[in-house]
């Protein structure tokens, strides 16, 4: 039997003007995509926003739906677009943002299970690694991979 273990990375900054410029921008446009959030049933607003590698922001906020499963989450709702609409870009980084009453909840929001497995999959599409960054008022984290918040990620087909 051999024991093992395995670490994950993270920076953790006050507010968003600690952030490199490009990071800022991105964390900014995931706040600014809380506008686009559709939540009449979790009053939950979510909004994301991914760069690709030419630089452009592509935003998205989650969606739902009076069948719950049905509506999707915001981190999804940005990644599937920017693969639709711009598929020979890879994706390098997204921000997630979450809040309530248009004031961004203290703590970041993590990504669901779900959400993690998609950007694990857009970050093998890319071939490069996908930076994470999740917004909250009070404090911001950044992962460099999609690996820190999904080890051992499901890419063996
Ligand atoms: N939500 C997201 O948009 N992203 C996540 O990673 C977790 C949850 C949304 C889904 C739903 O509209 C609301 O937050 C409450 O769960």
């Amino acid at each position: 039997m051999t024991s093992k273990e395995i670490k994950i990375a993270y920076r953790e900054y006050g507010n968003m003007d600690q952030l490199e410029p490009l990071d800022r921008e991105l964390a900014q446009a995931a706040a600014d995509a809380l506008s686009g959030s559709y939540a009449p049933y979790s009053q939950f607003n979510v909004g994301a926003a991914v760069r690709l590698d030419d630089g452009e922001i592509v935003k998205g906020a989650n969606q739902e739906n009076a069948a719950y499963p049905s509506g999707l989450c915001a981190e999804r709702t940005a990644l599937f677009y920017a693969s639709a609409s711009r598929p020979d870009k890879a994706i390098v980084s997204i921000a997630i943002a979450a809040g309530q009453n248009g004031i961004l909840c203290p703590a970041p929001a993590t990504p669901c299970g779900a959400c993690r497995q998609v950007m694990a999959q857009y970050q093998l599409k890319g071939g490069r690694p996908m930076s994470v960054i999740l917004v909250g008022g009070e404090r911001i984290w950044v992962f460099d991979k999609v690996d820190d918040l999904l080890p051992l990620i499901f890419d063996s087909i």
